[in-house]
């Protein structure tokens, strides 16, 4: 029997008939203010299945570990198992968001280097700044771990920067989540969809991703489709 095991803002998670792997549902809806406001989208957890979907395929070819096994519907993915990481992994090239907020900076400036932050995982605490040894002292991770974590997380911000560049968007930040497999194997987990970065068009600089429904400046499934069908044809074309 399979038993819900999770139910998230954007996602469910729930248990198979085998012990190692999990079936997870891309709902139809988006929130923001951690979950404060939740909205209601037909369309948006097949667009963002999508997008994980050929994201993570993408990746695989690349050669980066992930718990990522097959799409199984519209809304519904197989993933292995993993030992979720309390930490969400945030890259960013372009200045944008809570960075702009954060120092008073003007959205836009592309940053020399990528700037890296990592965050603790709790609604709760609305998930505090944790730097290496913050994530150490609070057990989040090992020393060793966290070093690992952002090597994949480097190597996938080249991939997917050119990816997108690609396909006509600016990757400007975004966030990744790891796992362990029960060998010890450090993966890529959760999702990449536009509900955890932050696309622009690579001419017009228009929001692809979840600040269309943050600004209320489009509708957010036309959004994520436009963003699949321009990475469908960009992988294409290869
Ligand atoms: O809000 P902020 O500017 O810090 O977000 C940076 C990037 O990380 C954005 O692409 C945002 O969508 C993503 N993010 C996320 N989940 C969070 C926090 C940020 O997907 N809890």
């Amino acid at each position: 029997m399979e038993k819900l095991l999770y139910s998230g803002k954007a996602k469910q998670m729930w248990s198979t008939d085998d012990p190692e792997l999990l079936r997870v549902v891309y709902l139809d809806q988006a929130t923001m203010l951690n979950g404060k406001r939740k909205d209601h989208f037909a369309g948006k957890g097949t667009a963002a299945n999508d997008i994980s979907t050929l994201v993570f395929q993408y990746l695989i070819k690349k050669g980066i570990p992930t718990h990522f096994v097959k799409r199984l519907s519209d809304t519904e993915e197989l993933v292995k198992k993993c030992d979720m990481i309390r930490l969400e992994f945030v890259t960013r090239n372009i200045i944008a968001g809570h960075f702009a907020s954060r120092f008073g900076l003007e959205e836009g400036t592309p940053l020399d280097q990528p700037v890296e932050e990592t965050f603790y995982k709790s609604d709760e605490l609305d998930d505090p700044f944790a730097n290496e040894s913050d994530a150490i002292a609070i057990k989040a991770c090992t020393a060793d771990d966290y070093q690992k974590c952002w090597a994949l997380a480097r190597q996938c911000n080249v991939l997917l920067t050119k990816l997108f560049a690609n396909a006509g968007m600016k990757l400007v930040d975004f966030k990744l989540e790891f796992g362990k497999l029960p060998d010890g194997t450090l993966v890529l987990a959760d999702e990449f969809s536009p509900d955890n970065c932050r696309l622009w068009d690579i001419k017009t600089n228009a929001h692809m991703d979840k600040d269309v429904f943050r600004k209320n400046l489009a509708d957010i499934t036309t959004t994520y489709d436009e963003v699949y069908d321009r990475l469908k044809k960009a992988i294409a074309e290869g």
